[in-house]
């Protein structure tokens, strides 16, 4: 049986350091005292920056193969770590334990993707000679790392979105200090105690969990050349507001959208539209929330909707049984719940679910909700999807984009040339088609367009974040 230590250190300069245990972590299922952290001050972060700035230039230096070798250890030792891995996010992150499982599967991937990646960092030859004034000259370019970096990464991914900054970070050669979420750090603290045991040079990474008023260094501090988060869109673009010159990178959330077409398969789209609205209580970026059908067929996947929802086991995420786990708080699920309440006094209609106790709230569903409520213009980020019904697809297509968000978007169809007017026309980062707009997998481009973000994650995208482009002219004489 896995077991959690009782207190766990932070890592400032790749070496555990346990100045106090100041944060406390709970169960989010139970409520009670899972375990205990340090807690970075100021200084600490300070001298976390500090040691950042001088590992840059041994950093810069690893040969690619040293990069990809510190990766692998990671993929291996975190296949050896597994079953702790999965037991750690079950309970800091209240994520049933099959969800957690898969949540390691993709950091092992993550980490494996970047040692590939390592060893692919090229540039370009470019002849320059386009006019009489460049003959003789010729180009080269190739990518160099940004510098010491600054992450801050979210409580429902807390390995594997964490995971998406320190792999590519260590594939280019890029020094940082990671700030994990407060209510979920342990998953970046293992990480931590993983890349200990790696020779990266001193000052490599700081895995510092921080207070939220202690982690303005994050954000503000110019030494930092490049602010990487992910999270909430409010929080997100306030610390844009406040990064000064470094370039930002945001992943945040959406209100994300699935087509269900008239010739869809239902049975196939019913269970991934139930897996993309309800998997970790609905608690991911991508998380279906608005499910946009056909007319045609429109009562009978309401129907198998309901259905399939109503059978869904909630309850202790350590139980293989759940499906739908506790949110990450009681505050969050009363903010959602709230929500829900709003809506149908604002006229829609129940179909299931609403229900709530402390942190579980019931998996939701509702039909004829106007359109101006908060259940559908802002990011649920938990158990709730909305139905619509739609007779013409570039109603549908435009129901899509009416959102100040655009993360992914999923469209159930067989119709090739729909697929690509979706393509085309869809304000988001990615479209998926016969799959729920959650759909990832960890090479691929992921990122929002409007409200939902900046930039791109999927190792190779970010590491083009992670570095500059330095060119060599050369004339020849
Ligand atoms: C997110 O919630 O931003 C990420 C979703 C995922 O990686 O599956």
């Amino acid at each position: 049986m896995t077991q959690l230590k009782d207190t766990y250190p932070l890592y400032l300069n790749n070496v555990a350091v346990q100045p106090n245990t100041d944060l406390v972590v709970t169960d989010k299922y139970t409520g009670d005292v899972a375990f205990r952290t340090a807690l970075a001050t100021p200084d600490i972060i300070d001298a976390g920056i500090d040691g950042a700035v001088a590992a840059t230039e041994p950093m810069a230096q690893m040969a690619s193969y040293e990069r990809q070798d510190v990766l692998m250890h990671c993929v291996s030792r975190f296949k050896e770590r597994f079953d702790e891995l999965a037991y750690a996010l079950c309970v800091e992150a209240g994520k049933p334990i099959k969800d957690s499982e898969g949540e390691v599967t993709r950091l092992i991937d993550t980490f494996r993707i970047a040692a590939e990646e390592s060893v692919r960092m090229t540039g370009e030859v470019q002849p320059l000679d386009i006019s009489p004034r460049a003959r003789g000259y010729q180009g080269i370019w190739k990518r160099v790392p940004i510098g010491p970096c600054s992450f801050i990464s979210p409580f429902n991914f807390p390995l594997n979105l964490a995971a998406h900054k320190i792999a590519p970070a260590i594939a280019v050669g890029c020094p940082f200090v990671m700030k994990p979420a407060s209510k979920t750090p342990l998953g970046a603290i293992i990480m931590g105690e993983v890349l200990a045991e790696t020779n990266l040079p001193k000052g490599a990474f700081s895995i510092l969990p921080a207070s939220r008023d202690g982690a303005d260094l994050f954000t503000e501090d110019d030494r930092l050349k490049l602010l990487s988060f992910t999270g909430s869109p409010a929080v997100g673009w306030a610390l844009k507001a406040k990064a000064g010159k470094k370039p930002v990178v945001l992943e945040l959330g959406g209100n994300a959208a699935v087509i269900i077409d008239e010739d869809a398969d239902l049975d196939d789209a019913l269970e991934r539209v139930i897996f993309g609205a309800f998997y970790q209580s609905g608690q991911s970026c991508i998380g279906v929330q608005r499910i946009i059908i056909h007319e045609n067929v429109y009562d009978q996947f309401r129907d198998m909707l309901v259905a399939k929802t109503a059978t869904l086991i909630a309850g202790d995420p350590k139980d293989r049984k759940t499906f739908v786990g506790p949110m990450i708080s009681e505050s969050e699920a009363s903010r959602l719940d709230g929500w829900i309440q709003e809506a149908i006094k604002a006229g829609a209609t129940l179909l299931v679910g609403g229900n709530r106790e402390g942190a579980m709230l019931e998996a939701t569903l509702l039909e004829n909700v106007p359109r101006d409520t908060n259940a559908v213009r802002e990011e649920a980020f938990g158990p709730l999807a909305i139905l619509s019904k739609f007779s013409d697809f570039d109603e549908a297509l435009a129901e899509v984009n009416d959102s100040k968000f655009g993360l992914q978007a999923g469209i159930f169809t067989r119709d090739l040339f729909k697929t690509l007017d979706a393509w085309d026309t869809l304000d988001v980062g990615g479209v998926v088609v016969n799959d729920v707009p959650s759909y990832r997998v960890d090479n691929m481009p992921y990122g929002g367009v409007k409200d939902s973000g900046l930039g791109r994650e999927g190792i190779k995208f970010a590491m083009e974040d992670l570095t500059e482009i330095r060119n060599l002219v050369i004339r020849r004489t």
